[in-house]
């Protein structure tokens, strides 16, 4: 499963580089506002950081001007992938740029039959947001399984993009049902590494290895 880094803070991304684990990045309007850069500048700084698919969305509600803000930010690097939402326009003009060859990601998935129009419309990416539906009294993961099922029925290659994730169970459970990658806040990638034993374990077997006297080097 490809790990992508769920963040417009380029220094949270650089920290993250060295462990070699990170295959991309996704942003939004809100975490764009949230790190009070200019989208066009931490789009390149991320995309100059990770040769991964880097998304960055369109906010406009009109065709035209969606298609000229996705083919806008497109032009930024090779490896930016255009996000849009999934409404009526926003599935027309992600038909047009995976027409032009633009990779794209559909976001706000919140029905496995939103994610069947969006694989027909050529997206590269389908983000069903786990967490926001489990807030809502939803199963997220029922949501995942299913689009799983419906892409394998008809041989869809949208790769399904889980998102809006908050724990490291989210990721396992994505994981086993199937999705082609997951985007994570710092904070759950960082989580992914964490069991109490193996601290526990290491902290034994650094105790024992001091008695030892002895030095690897
Ligand atoms: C997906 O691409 C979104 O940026 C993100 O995963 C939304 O997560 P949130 O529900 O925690 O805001």
């Amino acid at each position: 499963m490809k790990i992508f880094i769920d963040t417009a803070e380029v220094e949270q991304i650089k920290l993250l580089v060295p462990t070699g684990l990170i295959d991309g990045v996704t942003t939004n309007p809100s975490l764009i506002a949230k790190s009070g850069r200019k989208i066009g500048e931490a789009i390149v700084e991320m995309c100059a950081l990770i040769p991964g698919p880097i998304s960055a969305e369109a906010v406009a509600s009109d065709y035209d001007t969606l298609l000229a803000e996705g083919r806008f930010l497109a032009k930024i690097a090779p490896n930016v992938v255009v996000k849009l939402p999934l409404t009526p326009v926003g599935l027309r003009v992600c038909k047009t740029l995976s027409d032009e060859g633009t990779p794209v990601n559909v976001t706000l998935c919140f029905s496995a039959v939103q994610a069947l129009l969006a694989a027909k419309s050529g997206a590269t990416y389908i983000s069903p947001f786990i967490g926001r539906l489990d807030d809502n009294g939803s199963d997220g993961m029922e949501l995942i399984r299913d689009i799983r099922l419906i892409y394998d029925n008809y041989g869809f290659e949208t790769q399904i993009l889980a998102a809006s994730a908050r724990t490291a169970l989210h990721v396992r459970d994505a994981a086993l049902a199937g999705a082609d990658c997951a985007t994570l806040p710092p904070a759950v990638f960082n989580a992914l590494y964490k069991h109490v034993l193996t601290d526990l374990g290491l902290d034994a077997f650094m105790k024992d290895w001091i008695t030892t006297g002895q030095s690897i080097l």
